[in-house]
């Protein structure tokens, strides 16, 4: 597929998407989303992609759903909007390797919501945070009415989401909506660093932490325990990556994977 709006770099086996529509501060629209959905598919295909960082070009990493493209949807339209972007969001959770959103600048409404679909968020000190729906008379719509109340707790949610306040990066590492902070222009070499760090690590463990992390959510804690103990066994199977970890830890050698 043509790429208008995705940029895609390969460094050292980390895949860096770039969004890019500066000009409308890289809002979603449906081309988007079809893009981002074939980008998707295409690096989960290329198994020496050991994880994926997401940031935005210019002032911001993406400042919300395409509003102009929004405006003339009815009831039905809206709603198929919504599942559009709950979708592919949706999707960074099912893959098997890391997704961290490099936040750079604007992360509003749904773009906002795509930082919290990855699997961490890493931001900028100029970035800035904020779920301005109400002010259009709208609610998130790629659940991010789901997402912020999991990830902050329901408090804070409620507070960004009732009052469209806008916080910048300190604030939302206190309440935890990203992990770390960095200066701009050290933004995307720390992220890869990170994304380095992970790809280290044993791949089939990097898989199960994420898959067992992200549906135990779903679960109770009982049956979440029980995925554990079952996925943690698939560790220990003869010529198994855990086989391996904790031989070398004995060994004194670094494993390999
Ligand atoms: N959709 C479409 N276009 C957008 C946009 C959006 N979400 N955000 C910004 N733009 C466009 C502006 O219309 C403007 O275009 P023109 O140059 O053609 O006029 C261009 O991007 C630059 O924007 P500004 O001139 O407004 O830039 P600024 O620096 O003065 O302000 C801003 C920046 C505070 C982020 C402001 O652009 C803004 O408030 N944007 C809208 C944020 C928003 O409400 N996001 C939520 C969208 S709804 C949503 O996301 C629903 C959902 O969950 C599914």
């Amino acid at each position: 597929m043509d790429y208008n709006i995705l940029k895609k770099e390969i460094i050292d086996n980390i895949a860096i998407i770039t969004i890019s529509r500066p000009k409308a501060l890289n809002a979603l629209n449906t081309l988007f989303f079809n893009e981002m959905d074939s980008m998707i598919k295409e690096l989960s295909n290329n198994k020496t992609v050991k994880a994926i960082i997401i940031t935005g070009e210019g002032k911001a990493f993406v400042a919300g759903a395409d509003i102009a493209e929004m405006v003339d949807k009815n009831s039905q339209e809206g709603s198929e909007f919504s599942r559009l972007g709950q979708n592919t969001f949706r999707s960074f959770g099912e893959l098997d390797i890391p997704v961290i959103a490099a936040i750079n600048g604007f992360a509003l409404g749904g773009g906002l919501e795509l930082a919290m679909g990855c699997d961490f968020r890493i931001a900028s000190t100029k970035a800035k945070f904020g779920q301005p729906e109400v002010n259009l008379g709208l609610i998130p719509g790629y659940a991010g009415t789901q997402r912020l109340s999991r990830l902050v707790g329901m408090g804070d949610a409620l507070y960004l989401l009732m009052t469209a306040d806008m916080i910048g990066a300190e604030d939302a590492l206190r309440i935890g909506l990203v992990q770390k902070v960095f200066e701009p222009e050290e933004l995307l070499d720390e992220c890869i660093k990170i994304a380095k760090n992970i790809a280290s690590k044993g791949p089939n463990a990097i898989k199960k932490v994420k898959s067992v992390v992200r549906n135990g959510l779903e679960m109770g804690q009982i049956i979440g325990e029980e995925l554990e103990a079952k996925e943690f066994g698939t560790l220990f199977g003869e010529n198994s990556e855990g086989k391996e970890g904790m031989t070398a830890f004995l060994e004194k050698r670094k494993p390999e994977w």
